[in-house]
């Protein structure tokens, strides 16, 4: 049985949500202390629309009683509605399990160098059996506000390289919402409690995630970044440190050609494959493949970033031809180095996913079929210098 209605308000009105009024004073606290009006459309009331859905049930209440507008426009709009959807079919689909169920950093630790979780939500079974990407939205979260938005995006990308929940990815940034304004809650309820001096640093934190919960559900478009150049370039170091500003929160899905040639043959990614794994016809599967997934994530609104060589002519047409089906923007990134460069950074790397050597680059180097029509970038040079020109070149297209 779908867990939300059709008309989520109908549950809400009719109390068969628990009403935990508690969330309400809080929110209203940091909202005071924002200067947001709670009469307007300022306040996110998407966000507070989606905690109610999903674990409050008060929000039809608290909007009557304090006056919040129209709070059933915002209820009914698309993404609101799709977003319901998209739960139910979730929940059909088996994603709904019971999870970690609060899992923000303070509550991962390293035991023995391995991050370690702990302090589930044991004590109820039905808060704690959630979405997967509910769960996992949590640390994403906290990542991101602490500044720390591409190791967020590496931990989704690790998440759905192991689990393929791409047709979740819509609803990344709603529960990442919800994640924020929950510590924002939780945090001006500690706020309220604690003393003068302390007072003050807590309502700064709570309005901080407040804050961010509105960024997270801001609009932003799918669109696609094929990086490509010969191995050594740099292509995976760039990918993971552009790929959190690009497309809605937590950035772009990240698909590197040497990742799915490892899952194609059943291995993890820093598993060495033998000479016959890169034979032209498993790499035209690998592509294939790249290409295929690129089409099933840019479809939910997603960004993506691709990340493999792209010496191929047609290889490089087949990603352009997803992005203008789908009529996202597209931008072809190649980066170059000299070749001593890669010499010595392939040489150097340990425990990637990559298998090239430095014959493989001078191999490359032979047959090099440079393309024209992508924007090239030096990458000779500092990671964060090359980097730069990267998102430069994205923004100009
Ligand atoms: N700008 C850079 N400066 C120094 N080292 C780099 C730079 N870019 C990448 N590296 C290092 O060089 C190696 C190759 O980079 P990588 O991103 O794996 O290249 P590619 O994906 O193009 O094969 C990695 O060990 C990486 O840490
Ligand atoms: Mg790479």
């Amino acid at each position: 049985m779908p867990k939300y209605g059709p008309d989520p308000l109908a549950h809400c009105a009719s109390g068969s949500y628990s009403n935990k009024a508690y969330i309400r004073e809080p929110l209203i606290l940091v909202c005071n202390g924002c200067g947001a009006q709670t009469g307007s459309r300022s306040f996110p009331l998407v966000v507070l629309d989606y905690v109610a859905i999903l674990e409050f049930g008060h929000l039809h209440r608290c909007a009557r009683r304090f006056r919040w507008g129209s709070h059933r426009g915002v209820l009914s709009s698309c993404a609101l509605l799709r977003g319901l959807t998209l739960l139910n079919a979730r929940e059909c689909a088996g994603k709904v399990r019971r999870c970690h169920g609060d899992l923000h950093l303070r509550n991962i630790c390293l035991v023995g160098g391995n991050p370690t979780l702990f302090d589930c939500l044991e004590f109820d079974e039905d808060i704690a059996a959630i979405d997967v990407l509910y769960d996992l939205a949590f640390l994403v979260m906290d990542l991101w506000h602490r500044g720390l938005e591409s190791g967020a995006n590496l931990v989704f990308n690790r998440y759905l390289d192991e689990c393929d929940e791409t047709d979740g990815l819509p609803l990344m940034p709603f529960f990442m919402a919800i994640r924020a304004s929950i510590r924002a809650h939780v945090t001006a309820t500690q706020a309220e409690q604690a003393s003068n001096a302390r007072r003050k640093e807590l309502v700064f934190e709570a309005k901080a995630y407040l804050a961010l919960a509105v960024r997270l559900i801001a609009p932003a478009r799918a669109r696609i970044v094929a990086i490509g150049g010969l191995s050594g370039t740099g292509k995976s170091t760039v990918a993971a440190v552009v790929a959190s500003q690009i497309g809605p929160a937590p950035g772009a899905r990240v698909l590197a050609s040497d990742r799915i040639r490892k899952r194609l043959h059943g291995v993890r990614a820093e598993v060495g494959l033998s000479k016959q794994a890169y034979c032209p016809e498993v790499s035209e599967r690998v592509y294939a493949a790249l290409v295929q997934d690129a089409r099933a994530v840019l479809s939910t609104g997603h960004a993506v970033v691709a990340d493999a060589v792209f010496d191929r002519t047609a290889n490089r047409e087949q990603i352009k031809h997803a992005a203008r089906d789908i009529k996202i923007p597209f931008t072809g990134i190649w980066l170059y180095a000299r070749p001593e460069t890669l010499f010595t950074r392939v040489d150097a790397r340990r425990g990637d996913a990559s298998d090239a050597t430095v014959d493989v680059v001078r191999a490359q180097l032979a047959s090099q079929n440079d393309p024209h029509d992508w924007i090239w970038v030096e990458a000779d040079g500092a990671i964060t210098a090359t980097a730069a020109r990267v998102v430069e070149a994205i923004e100009a297209t």
